[in-house]
């Protein structure tokens, strides 16, 4: 893969954010190019040998969900994490025939567990993190609370790496680069503490009757103007550096992974980046983590070739989707009154909120014993399922999955 270098990397403390890298090529030939860093497919490989893709999901189309695991690569191991609907018509079930149909045919090592399985609350009760649990010990609705879900799992594992990859995305070859670009950003990484996080080059948008190709999302625009606010009000320069706020798809190392703490529902990607300025930034108040200080935190922003086209989910939710981002901002603890003031404007003008919730924070998940986490939870829960690459799962029909799929390839 051909990808450009950062044109410079803005220094926060311990904090090293690259500009903007633009995918030149996606299967490149290995040329010398002092503009460009050029990535070995064998590289990459070895990356994803060792990563896992985890894929929050909560009723979406199953057709999308069956496109998104057919297009991450076969090297991964998938994670499925499920809050859809239960009872009488199980979103789950049909999730969890669709997964095994897909493993079945490809032998690719997947997982699936569902959010509300009391197993899965009883078991980070056992392993003493109740910070995801509601009053009934069941673990919270939210994304961040599935994707905690996921890494535990695939820390598990003894993976190395974790991406995400929403399960309503339309086009699955753009899932498949998604999951490249982030294996560019780990071979291309110096640090074992690293954070890829992808801009979509377009998000493409129907305006009367014909497909826009918008460059930025309303609530990425916003998130990312006060991020930069927050960094440019400490350092007293102005910056733009910040560019994916809100990367719903991003990948972390495990490392990183076990030192960050995470807001809940949707904020926990813009809450990232407030984490880490909190935290080991310029004004960090006290030193947790030496070995990170020391070896400095790296975060690459990538420009996907890709579009993005995915599920719209409505003006409520894209509201909701901007309070819980603006409030990460406002709770910031280097938020001077001024940065306050902005943020409690835009909230005013587009959300009419006076005064932003608190930003609830779930602590690192570092010290949770995994490996006891995910015994429990193997051996107990009722929707956990590991299928590993050589084991023929039988509960679907694969025959018809198989003429299915023969048919497709045939169109
Ligand atoms: N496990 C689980 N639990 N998954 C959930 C939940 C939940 O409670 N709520 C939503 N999901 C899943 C969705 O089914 C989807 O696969 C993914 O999380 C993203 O949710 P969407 O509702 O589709 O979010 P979006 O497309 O509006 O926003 C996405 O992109 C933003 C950046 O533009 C999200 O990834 C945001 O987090 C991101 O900031």
């Amino acid at each position: 893969m051909l990808i450009e270098l950062p044109r410079h990397t803005e220094i926060f403390g311990s904090v090293k954010i690259h500009e903007l890298q633009r995918v030149l090529k996606l299967d490149s030939g290995g040329s010398e190019n002092p503009r460009a860093c050029d990535i070995a497919f064998e590289d990459i490989k070895e990356v994803l040998k060792e990563l896992a893709i985890i894929v929050p999901i909560k009723n979406e189309n199953i057709h999308l969900l069956e496109g998104v695991l057919r297009a991450i690569p076969f090297d991964c191991t998938v994670i499925v994490v499920s809050n859809s609907t239960r009872g009488p018509q199980d979103i789950y079930k049909m999730e969890h025939d669709v997964i095994t149909n897909v493993h079945n045919l490809t032998q690719q090592e997947m997982l699936a567990i569902h959010q509300k399985d009391p197993e899965l609350g009883f078991s980070f009760h056992d392993v003493g993190y109740d910070y995801i649990l509601d009053h009934d010990r069941l673990v919270r609705d939210g994304k961040a609370e599935g994707m905690i879900i996921g890494m535990l799992l695939a820390k598990a594992l003894g993976k190395k790496f974790i991406g995400f990859a929403d399960a309503d995305n339309y086009i699955p070859g753009s899932v498949r680069e998604y999951v490249m670009d982030y294996a560019a950003g780990f071979c291309m990484s110096e640090s074992p503490y690293t954070m890829v996080r992808l801009h979509w080059r377009y998000k493409p948008k129907v305006v009367e009757d014909r497909l826009y190709f918008k460059k930025w999302g309303r609530v990425s625009e916003t998130t990312n103007k006060y991020l930069n606010l927050l960094l440019s009000t400490t350092t007293g320069f102005e910056t733009r550096v910040v560019i994916t706020g809100n990367a719903g798809e991003h990948a972390l190392t495990v490392k990183l992974a076990d030192i960050m703490s995470y807001s809940t529902g949707y904020s926990i990607e813009p809450y990232h980046f407030v984490y880490l300025f909190d935290e080991f930034g310029l004004k960090a108040e006290k030193i947790v983590y030496r070995d990170a200080i020391s070896e400095g935190i790296e975060i690459f922003q990538i420009e996907t070739l890709n579009p993005h086209i995915h599920e719209e989910k409505g003006e409520e939710h894209i509201k909701n989707m901007l309070l819980g981002s603006l409030s990460t901002i406002y709770n910031s603890k280097l938020c001077n009154d001024y940065v306050r003031h902005k943020v409690l404007e835009e909230l005013v003008d587009i959300l009419e909120v006076y005064k932003p919730p608190d930003t609830f924070v779930m602590p690192p998940i570092g010290d949770i014993n995994a490996d006891e986490f995910f015994k429990q939870v193997s051996t107990y829960s009722d929707t956990f399922l590991w299928l590993k690459p050589g084991m023929i799962e039988s509960r679907v029909d694969e025959e018809a999955y198989l003429r299915r799929f023969k048919a497709e390839a045939v169109k």
